[in-house]
């Protein structure tokens, strides 16, 4: 099987790729494989047992990949400024997983003094930091904010995958680890690499060196970001808010209050695939309920894009929005 970590020509370019692209501090031998982030999330759980501490709003499929494991999740606080990290202070939690380049689903970056605040906490407790970088290339106003790992790689484990840049279906990802949780991790694995076939780390190995990976990258941020502004655009005449950064390749939309579940009703009536954000509400998280609906703009196919933004607006408009 190979080298347990994962094939060492894919480790090798992404050990060149990830400090130039996203600032990550590593060389191979602290790159694993894995079969994406939600994978990643998993070993680390059953590495470092629990509860794991999460965003107050975030992705449902990694908390419940979380509890599927026995292990309860504890929300954090999420403002404007991002997740507030000293909440942290008051829970006997291992490990806390973060979207720090761009929350999800809201938007917003980490701030600076956050930043350094959870590295605090992770050095005082001897706590990890999940840093989950799901869509760090894909920022469009200027550049994007460095991996939170680079701060200190120690206590940070840098979670990666293909998911947004080339396909979710893929299920190829990457850890970087700090190096006391490499063996557990690889231990976790089944202590071989048993999830991701060596032709797909092998191809995507030969996509980063040869620069098309790059080329991809930077075709795909010019059509998003061309995507999201029509998307923007498109909705500025109706009583819709939308949160967070010119970044990634979902928008938030918030809703007046009251009005998530009729904007979800009609949009299923219509055939418009919407995520709504209560569902990415934490279930005991003291933060408000809030409306609002996430919107992927990279899925439809280039020619249909235009019609999908109509049958959105349609679904706002007989909304009564
Ligand atoms: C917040 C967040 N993290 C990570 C991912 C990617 O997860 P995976 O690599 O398991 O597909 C996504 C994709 O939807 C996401 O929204």
């Amino acid at each position: 099987m190979g080298d347990p970590r994962g094939r060492p020509e894919l480790r090798e370019a992404l050990a060149e790729y990830l400090p130039r692209v996203r600032g990550v501090r590593t060389s191979a031998e602290s790159i694993v494989i894995c079969a994406g982030v939600r994978h990643a999330v998993e070993l680390l759980t059953r590495v470092v047992g629990g509860p794991i501490a999460v965003e107050a709003y975030g992705l449902f499929i990694f908390r419940d990949a979380i509890a599927a494991l026995g292990v309860p999740t504890v929300p954090i606080g999420l403002d404007e400024h991002g997740a507030v990290v000293s909440d942290l202070d008051g829970l006997d939690v291992p490990a806390v997983l973060l979207t720090p380049a761009h929350h999800n689903p809201q938007g917003m970056p980490l701030h600076p003094s956050r930043r350094t605040a959870v590295i605090d906490w992770a050095q005082r407790t001897d706590g990890y930091v999940f840093d989950d970088d799901y869509d760090g290339e894909f920022r469009y106003d200027r550049q994007p904010v460095g991996a939170l790992q680079a701060l200190c790689p120690d206590r940070v484990a840098y979670l990666g995958s293909t998911s947004k840049s080339l396909a979710q279906t893929l299920r190829l990802g990457w850890m970087v680890l700090p190096d006391d949780l490499i063996d557990p991790v690889i231990d976790a694995a089944g202590g071989a690499q048993f999830y991701v076939d060596a032709i797909s780390q092998l191809t995507m190995a030969d996509f980063i060196t040869s620069g098309h990976y790059d080329r991809h990258i930077r075709r795909m941020r010019g059509r998003y970001r061309r995507r999201r502004d029509a998307l923007v655009d498109a909705l500025a005449g109706f009583d819709v808010g939308i949160s967070g950064l010119a970044a990634g390749v979902n928008v938030l939309l918030t809703l007046p209050d009251g009005t998530e579940h009729e904007v979800l009703r009609r949009a299923g009536e219509a055939g418009v695939a919407l995520q709504g954000l209560s569902r990415m509400r934490h279930p005991v998280a003291e933060t408000d309920h809030r409306d609002g609906i996430i919107v992927g703009f990279a899925a439809p196919a280039e020619h249909a894009f235009a019609g999908a933004v109509d049958a959105l607006c349609g679904v706002i408009r007989s909304s009564g929005l």
